[in-house]
């Protein structure tokens, strides 16, 4: 290998633009500047290895990349860094390096796109994927009524009802208005869990009002009500966070999902609403995921009910946008995904009273590949670490980010091994991936296919099929030799 020059000539010409500031640079920038010349512009490697092969000498998991930039192999000729470099700034880079790997991986990898009626190949069952509820518009959700009927939300704020196979044309009636724009909608729906005596259906959205200056504001609601005659009755209102939490109407991070454990006690999740540090806030709902019982009292061993000022209704916090929540009635654990900024989307699983630490600690960077920063209760802004003391680490962290929209179990006896599978859906990836879970970690991960659309839900049916939401449709996947 040709020598590079001297580190030494390197540093010096650098340190000042570390003295600079204490500003964070531009990630990319900063390759360009410091790690170009050797690694080659395009990550293509040139005087040093390429670090986008996914091959490493050093390792390539994300302690062994900081080490390796931040200490080098002077002796080798890679400079050390970590007088150039902030914390911040290794992490971005590691962040942006690990980007380069996947993509890289990515070009050479080709993933099942199962159509109608073709039969695809998984790791472990062959299936088929086969349209069963068309002419919709952003599915959010769907639940199986015992009587063969379906209920499906639409983002846009409609309650569908499928009678006989048919999607009915007439919405549901008397479903309260919900804001729409941005990330707002129509969310879950899901049955409570002894619905064949109480026939009570719980919805979660987002609710419209005026601020007490005017404004248009929204946040996420939970309610229940019965179905007659076509429309929702008998209305009751779950969860309704102050209205001093509502965030602008139109905006983000509404999390909207809803689950049950085995005492009955209903789950949600609410997103921060754009506000990063009120996911820290126990005065505030944002950023939560929420316990309460069936009918919305305050459970008395909720964790934050002798908090002065705490929501009582909070069981978890430190959380970004949740929009996958799922209990696990055959290990008694409570999922969760949640999405990240850029990098850090998450599998969390979720225990009583505990930090996830959004956004004090977070793998995600921001979109413009600067390291997240948030403001203390001082005023100061701070950047956020990986990890901290007292801060729950995902179970699993994907990054680059999938946009992780919903956390299932497969429960079904149609694919035998799949049982017990947590199956998470993604938007921007557009993938379906299947996570084999023992003793609260993943064991294994396998994407089963990808590419045909923004896929919101995967869900275990009652026939033990798969259903998965896509923007135009609900599908299920079906085993290939099925009739
Ligand atoms: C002067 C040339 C040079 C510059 C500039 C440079 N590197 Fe290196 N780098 C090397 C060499 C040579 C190696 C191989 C070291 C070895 O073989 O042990 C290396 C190795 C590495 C490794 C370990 C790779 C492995 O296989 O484990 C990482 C990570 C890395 N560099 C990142 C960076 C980053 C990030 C920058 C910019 C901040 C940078 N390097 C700038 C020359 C350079």
């Amino acid at each position: 290998m040709r020598i590079p020059r001297p580190a030494v000539f390197l540093l010096s010409s650098l340190l000042t633009a570390a003295a600079a500031g204490a500003q964070t640079r531009d990630v990319k920038k900063i390759y360009g500047d410091f790690c170009a010349n050797c690694h080659g512009a395009s990550f293509e490697g040139g005087s040093a290895p390429s670090l986008a092969a996914g091959v490493w000498k050093h390792g390539g998991d994300e302690a062994s990349v900081t080490r390796s930039i931040r200490d080098g192999y002077p002796q080798a000729g890679m400079p050390p860094w970590n007088a150039i470099l902030s914390g911040a700034e290794t992490h971005a880079l590691v962040v942006y390096i690990h980007e380069q790997v996947v993509a890289r991986e990515r070009q050479h990898l080709t993933f099942a796109h199962p159509a109608d009626n073709l039969t695809a190949q998984s790791e472990l069952y062959a299936y088929r994927l086969e349209t069963v509820i068309p002419g919709l518009q952003e599915p959010w959700s769907i639940a199986f009524l015992p009587d063969g009927r379906t209920l499906v939300t639409e983002k846009k704020g409609t309650l569908r009802l499928v009678e006989n196979g048919r999607l009915q044309e007439k919405p549901v009636a008397d479903v309260p208005a919900v804001d729409t724009g941005g990330q707002a909608g129509l969310f879950d729906v899901v049955l409570h869990p002894d619905f064949a005596h109480n026939g009570w259906i719980y919805l979660a959205f987002a609710d419209p009002k005026k601020s007490a200056e005017g404004r248009n504001v929204a946040m996420t609601k939970i309610i229940r009500g019965h179905l007659r005659d076509g429309a929702l009755v008998d209305q009751q209102t779950i969860f309704q966070a102050p209205l001093e939490t509502y965030r602008p109407a139109g905006g983000i991070h509404f999390g909207g999902r809803i689950t049950f454990d085995r005492q009955g006690h209903v789950f949600f999740s609410i997103g921060e609403r754009g506000t990063k540090e009120n996911a820290q806030d126990l005065t505030r709902p944002n950023g939560k995921i929420h316990r309460l019982q069936d009918d919305g009292r305050v459970p008395a061993d909720n964790p934050f009910v002798n908090t002065p000022g705490a929501d009582p209704s909070i069981w978890s916090y430190g959380h970004r946008n949740p929009q996958g929540l799922v209990y696990d009635a055959a290990t008694n654990e409570l999922w969760e995904t949640e999405h990240g900024p850029r990098g850090g989307d998450e599998l969390n699983l979720i225990r009583k009273g505990l930090n996830y630490g959004w956004p004090v600690a977070t793998e995600g960077i921001d979109y413009d590949l600067k390291p997240i920063t948030y403001m203390e209760p001082s005023g100061q802004r701070t950047p956020a670490v990986t990890t901290k003391d007292g801060m729950e680490p995902a179970v699993i962290d994907w990054t680059p980010s999938i946009a992780v929209s919903s956390a299932n179990i497969y429960t079904g006896d149609l694919f035998p091994k799949w049982k017990g599978n947590l199956f998470a859906a993604s938007l921007a990836a557009q993938e379906l991936r299947r996570l084999e879970l023992k003793d609260g970690k993943v064991v294994h991960q396998e994407i089963i296919f990808k590419g045909i659309g923004r896929l919101r839900d995967a869900i275990t049916g009652p026939d033990g099929s798969l259903y998965v939401l896509l923007p135009d449709r609900v599908s299920r996947m079906i085993p290939a030799d099925a009739k």
